[in-house]
């Protein structure tokens, strides 16, 4: 199969420069009709750009996209939709207020007018979610969903649109282990029909679970396609990064300081109004760093939540360094030098339009350092925005580009500096790692140890379990709003943690 016409897509020498990036530097990629293939490279090597302009979202500067052996110019989202590409982006782009069904069908001719038959309409949706396994409730508003299941409405929507080939955006960085398995289940199903399926990523197991082949991207450029049968983690890894990569954390033995956070049978609503922490209390302590482990939606975005202000509780009280902070609100808890990393960074963790100089500030601009009565200190965060762009790495043509312009992972970056520039007392931090590749992981994770070093508490949400057993002093468990135990993380074995996060409670544990 070696002429045009084995491939769904071609793309030949792609060529896509922004002011001051080169983000494809001459591309060429082949995907053969009805395989997994995956994208994969560091942040910022160019996966999304190069899909963007695959589905019509960018024009390339040079280069020509082949499909099924005929040249194409893909000249919008409708032209690729068109030609039956479909795209779920690294950020969603539903409509909160609207229903699942009537996100859906937006846009399309059947869905505006007075015309719309719902009941038809309604049949043909549930028959393309029970054939792929992507159940949801059609009438559910799209805020009242967590992320897994916002996910299922986009690919309903890419295949309520029929198409052939679809693209996924680093799909499972919003996943629990749980619901990754259930995608995976999902696009071997699509490929079985005759689909064909590009996946960005930049995790190495999730590229050898599920890929034929897979196109390592680095700096803009191809620097390999690889049957993936042929290869394993350590190649990809050097080739994605360009040398030897080597995981090495220092974690030293926690040193007890005084008890920073102490929370006791807190209690509160979620979104829809049901009880989604139901008495939790735990201590956490200066130099530590307490893991929050459990499947997504058993109440750990709540706590974090509530801890910083953005959630009030119903009952149950919380000391910040034994002052009370209960129901404070979320100004009040920065100014306590509370740092938060927040799990839905595009919603609530930058600004898009304002520029990094600007984000980087957004919490501090009432700082003495920053500003001198009203007017901000315009060398002091200039200086600002120059360190922490050299600190976390953020690759961008200047601290004047908007954040809405960063790749995926540098926009973390800026969430991650901003926070934690300031040495914070308490960090609530919500998988911090996700959306990074892993030399940037390793450094976050470094960094996090390094706060734990200098005194600060930590709080880690994650649904990364290996990331908890790594960074955690103690992990605790919980379930339906409850704790299920804690424990010390030198004791703990993945076994007894996932038999927590199904709602055993550890034994003898009195809470
Ligand atoms: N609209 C844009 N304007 C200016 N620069 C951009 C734009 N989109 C992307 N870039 C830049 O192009 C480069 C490639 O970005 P891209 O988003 O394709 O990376 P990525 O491989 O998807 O990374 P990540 O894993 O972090 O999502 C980055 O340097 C990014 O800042
Ligand atoms: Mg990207």
């Amino acid at each position: 199969m070696d002429n045009s016409e084995g491939y769904a897509i071609e793309l030949r020498r792609i060529v896509k420069r922004f002011p001051g990036v080169v983000a494809n530097d001459g591309i060429d990629l082949k995907v053969h009709r009805g395989e997994i293939h995956c994208l994969l490279g560091e942040n910022g090597a160019g996966k999304t750009t190069l899909m963007r302009v695959l589905y019509g979202l960018y024009r390339p500067d040079e280069g020509e996209i082949i499909l099924n052996g005929q040249p194409v110019q893909m000249t919008s989202p409708r032209a690729a939709l068109n030609h039956h590409i479909g795209m779920v982006h690294q950020h969603f782009r539903l409509v909160p207020t609207l229903s699942v069904e009537e996100n859906i069908v937006l846009g399309l001719d059947e869905g505006t007018g007075p015309f719309m038959n719902f009941r038809k309409t309604r049949e043909k949706i549930s028959a393309i979610a029970d054939d792929y396994g992507l159940s949801v409730d059609l009438q559910t508003k799209v805020w009242q969903l967590a992320v897994g299941q916002q996910q299922r409405v986009e690919i309903l929507k890419a295949l309520y649109r029929k198409v052939d080939i679809l693209i996924m955006d680093e799909p499972t960085s919003v996943l629990t282990p749980q619901e990754v398995d259930q995608l995976f289940t999902t696009l071997r199903t699509l490929v079985d029909d005759g689909l064909t399926i590009i996946f960005i990523t930049h995790k190495l197991e999730e590229v050898m679970q599920v890929s034929n082949r897979v196109t390592v991207l680095r700096k803009g450029k191809v620097v390999a396609t690889l049957l993936t049968a042929e290869t394993d983690k350590p190649t990809l890894a050097r080739l994605m990064v360009g040398r030897e990569v080597v995981f090495r954390l220092k974690k030293s033995p926690m040193e007890q300081r005084e008890k920073l956070l102490e929370v006791n049978d807190l209690h509160a609503l979620n979104d829809r109004g049901l009880p989604v922490l139901r008495g939790v209390s735990f201590d956490l302590f200066g130099g530590e760093i307490l893991g929050v482990a459990g499947v997504s939606g058993n109440g750990q975005s709540e706590l974090a939540e509530v801890l910083t202000g953005l959630r009030k509780s119903t009952k149950g009280r919380v000391f910040l360094a034994k002052k009370e902070v209960t129901n404070c609100s979320a100004r009040e808890i920065t100014d306590l030098n509370v740092a938060h990393i927040p799990a839905e960074r595009i919603r609530m963790g930058i600004v898009p339009a304002l520029s990094i100089r600007e984000n980087l500030i957004l919490k501090k601009y009432r700082r003495p350092s920053f500003s001198r009565r009203e007017f901000l200190n315009n060398k002091e965060v200039e200086e600002n925005a120059q360190r922490a762009m050299s600190d976390y790495q953020i690759a961008a043509p200047s601290y004047e580009t908007p954040a809405k312009l960063l790749s995926g992972g540098n926009i973390q970056r800026v969430i991650l500096a901003r926070e934690l520039s300031e040495n914070p007392s308490l960090i609530v931090a919500v998988h911090p790692t996700y959306g990074l590749d892993i030399g940037a992981t390793e450094q976050v994770r470094q960094v996090l140890l390094a706060q734990r070093e200098r005194g600060a508490a930590t709080l880690l949400i994650s649904e990364d379990l290996e990331e908890i057993m790594t960074l955690s002093d103690r992990i605790m468990v919980l379930f339906n709003g409850e704790v299920m135990g804690i424990l010390d993380a030198e004791s703990a074995d993945i076994e007894k943690i996932g038999l927590m996060m199904s709602g055993t409670r550890r034994k003898g544990e009195e809470l």
